[in-house]
């Protein structure tokens, strides 16, 4: 093992700029050569890439974003795409690839892997912790905390004007971030794309909230589970409550990342880094029950995190 190429892809994460310095500080401490491919796919098919060394990453593990670009990149569903930047790592003399990102980076993870000797290793970050084979994500912690430190303004609010709020965070997909920050805001009732909406249910539930005086709310939704605005004025209509729609939008993918992200990202590079040294590949990293593990690309692609339902009652009951 001589060189390593790191690239960054998909929705950037907090976090990610650690997992990057951490990744060139453990492969320049073991004499390998750092390559850092820039806009994810896109720098290894176009073959845009930077040397990386200890100094180049100094004073970043602060930073949220994305010191390499990131992108979301078309080119790489093409054969003909991973083809050229299967001959671009060849060209480039990399023995091995970490891929910083979330499960759809890790589809384009497995595709490379068919097509080059390179050896790949995954390492999850994304805000939606929805990595199968990783109980957490980097940026996951980040993105929970900047959303409940905005929904507890909002919670002012809706209790200064007896409004209810159904507040609209991020989970295209999947519901973790959602569920973890209604848990954590006292979200009266939150709704995750794994579980069909039933709007009679949310109008029970503001009803009798209002009926023993609880006249404001918190609804947390994630962004998959459809039109949040649609959702805000039929609860509206059905319940005579005063409700308003709040977006938390973009924040939630960036700023400082938390301590929690900033650990995951260092420990995840160091088993990604260890796993190349000792040539073993095709695998994603992750944390399991505490420890840090791998498991195989086919296998975090072909598994559905399983979502823990039952904390949907807990926060009911907690909510009541
Ligand atoms: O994958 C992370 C994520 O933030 C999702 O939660 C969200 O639905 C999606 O990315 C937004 O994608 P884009 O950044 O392409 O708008």
């Amino acid at each position: 093992m001589k060189t390593i190429g790191v690239i960054t892809s998909g929705g950037d994460a907090p976090g990610m700029n650690a997992a990057i310095r951490a990744v060139t500080r453990l492969a320049s401490a073991l004499g390998f050569r750092v390559l850092g491919f820039e806009r994810g796919w896109e720098g290894l098919i176009n073959n845009l890439f930077r040397l990386l060394t200890p100094r180049s990453v100094g004073g970043i593990i602060q930073l949220g974003g994305t010191i390499l670009l990131t992108s979301r990149c078309p080119g790489f569903k093409t054969r003909e795409g991973i083809r050229r930047a299967a001959d671009n790592l060849v060209a480039d003399n990399v023995d091995g690839l970490v891929v910083i990102g979330g499960e759809g980076s890790f589809r384009g993870a497995l595709e490379l892997s068919r097509e080059t000797d390179v050896l790949i290793i995954g390492v999850p970050a994304t805000i939606d912790n929805d990595v199968y084979g990783s109980d957490e994500t980097v940026g996951f912690d980040t993105a929970v905390n900047t959303a409940v430190a905005e929904i507890d303004k909002i919670r002012d609010t809706a209790i200064s004007h007896e409004r209810v709020f159904v507040v609209e965070v991020m989970g295209r997909r999947r519901g973790f971030l959602a569920l973890t920050v209604g848990l954590t805001v006292g979200a009266e009732v939150i709704l995750i794309p794994e579980v069909p909406v039933h709007m009679e249910n949310i109008f029970r539930t503001v009803k009798e909230n209002a009926a023993k005086g609880k006249r404001s709310g918190i609804i947390v939704a994630a962004e998959g589970v459809g039109d949040t605005r649609r959702i805000a004025e039929e609860i509206e209509v059905n319940t005579g409550a005063e409700v308003r729609l709040s977006i938390v939008g973009y924040a939630q993918r960036g700023g400082s990342p938390t301590a929690r992200s900033r650990l995951l990202a260092s420990l995840f590079a160091n088993e990604a880094v260890n796993l190349l040294a000792s040539n073993a590949g095709k695998c994603v990293v992750g944390l399991q029950k505490g420890e840090i593990k791998s498991i195989s690309l086919e296998e975090t692609c072909s598994r559905e995190k399983p979502l823990d339902t039952r904390l949907l009652s807990l926060a009911r009951t907690l909510a009541t």
